[in-house]
């Protein structure tokens, strides 16, 4: 879509699902352009500079609301990342001993984490949903848990990391909104890739971070929370709002957030946010799609030879820019490690914090290889990579036919 010199021509770039790079154009500026001419706490001060950076959160608030189908923009809560999101949410619901959260199938460490040391201390209990093998949600069992006593959440991926499987998060919005029970959506690979209509689709919490599809800075997240709902404070302090009380303020975004914005990160995810807005999500979405089409077809004719299997989805249209392969013979690790020195390709190995989408792919506890493709992936980065990756999985054959393949390492 877009070749940027911020990149190196010789590396290829495929950990979008990490985090994005290269940025859009605007984005590194603003963040300078905020650095050199404010550098001033927004709510700290009347002067200027400082009023200048609450406008540019107040815009950033209000292009995230807009772009992800929220209508309150002071519901907009500024985060350090999606894991960040993911705890204001969890930790602000006050769960007690006894209460229930139902989790999908494939949830991401940021999820289980918070939640099994609540299980452990607090007595919350866990529900995982089953799944079918490609990672999509049952969610003819989501309706039958949800008629059980207690249960305070509903805590669904909108796409794994892992397998891409891209949930029905409407369909789980009503059933849950028909219950009267919260729904928190982790969107960390989907925010700025896929449409999300977060209130219209009943999210009552939405996480994302602000430097995966957003196209912002490392450092930057938000949640954002519907009309109807609230949550407690997680963390408190310093608002620069009603000063003269010694409790945290009970208004929003004040509420939810303390101490000094990452405002220089905020001013690249604003600027990154309007470059999104100009493109269209449906422009991206579109181009990525061509992309992993394009992946998977040439992964599929490598499936057919026996030397890598693809996990999830096998429709990309339910399938978020992200490919997994398992090449037997060869450690996944061994596998980037090739791929970056030979042909300067930069994947993720292993199990990517989510040990539950790799039980249901089939590939705990070695992991797998993954591709993750952005809007600035370009179709000749996606055949260099396709002929880098057939050339690893070539060797790993022949290194299997000379030795056995070792049985599951960890
Ligand atoms: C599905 C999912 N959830 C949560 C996270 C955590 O995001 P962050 O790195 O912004 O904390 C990630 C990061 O890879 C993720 O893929």
């Amino acid at each position: 879509m877009l070749n940027d010199p911020q990149s190196s021509p010789n590396e290829i770039y495929l950990d979008h699902a990490a985090t994005s790079f290269p940025k859009p154009p605007g984005v590194i500026e603003a963040v300078v352009e905020w650095s050199r001419r404010l550098g001033a706490s927004a709510g700290r001060g009347d002067y200027p500079r400082a009023v200048e950076t609450g406008e540019m959160l107040r815009e950033c608030r209000v292009r995230l609301a807009a772009l992800l189908g929220y209508s309150d923009p002071d519901r907009v809560i500024f985060t350090l990342n999606c894991t960040d999101a993911l705890t204001v949410a969890l930790r602000g619901l006050r769960l007690r001993s006894g209460d229930v959260v139902i989790v999908g199938p494939t949830e991401h460490n940021s999820v289980m984490r918070p939640l099994n040391a609540m299980a452990r201390e607090e007595g919350v209990r866990v529900e995982r949903l089953p799944c079918d093998a490609e990672g999509f949600a049952d969610l003819e069992a989501l309706e039958r848990a949800l008629r059980g006593n207690r249960v305070r959440l509903v805590a669904l991926q909108h796409a794994s990391n892992v397998l891409g499987a891209l949930q029905d998060i409407a369909a789980a919005g009503s059933l849950c909104r028909a219950a009267g029970v919260p729904l928190l959506v982790d969107a960390a690979q989907t925010a700025g890739g896929i449409e999300i209509r977060g209130e219209e689709w009943g999210v009552t919490y939405l996480a994302v971070p602000g430097h995966k599809g957003l196209q912002g800075p490392l450092g930057t997240g938000a949640l954002l929370i519907a009309r109807e709902a609230d949550l407690e404070p997680f963390r408190m302090g310093g608002t620069g709002s009603v000063s003269e009380e010694e409790e945290h303020p009970r208004h929003y975004p004040d509420r939810l957030e303390a101490g000094s914005h990452n405002a220089f990160g905020l001013a690249g995810l604003s600027a990154a946010l309007r470059w999104l807005g100009e493109q269209g999500i449906g422009t991206i979405r579109r181009h990525e799609k061509r992309l992993i089409e394009s992946f998977l077809k040439e992964c599929f004719a490598l499936e057919k030879e026996g030397v890598l299997r693809v996990t999830g989805p096998r429709d990309f249209e339910r399938k978020s820019p992200v490919v997994a392969v398992d090449i037997p013979g060869i450690d996944p690790k061994e596998a980037a490690r090739r791929l970056w020195e030979k042909d300067r390709i930069m994947v993720r190995p292993g199990l990517h914090c989510a040990p539950g989408a790799h039980r249901v792919a089939g590939t705990w506890p070695r992991g797998s290889v993954r591709f993750s493709l952005g809007p600035m992936t370009t179709e000749e980065e996606i055949s260099r990579a396709l002929d880098a990756l057939r050339s690893v999985a070539a060797s790993s054959e022949v290194s299997k036919r000379a030795t056995p393949p070792v049985a599951a390492r960890s």
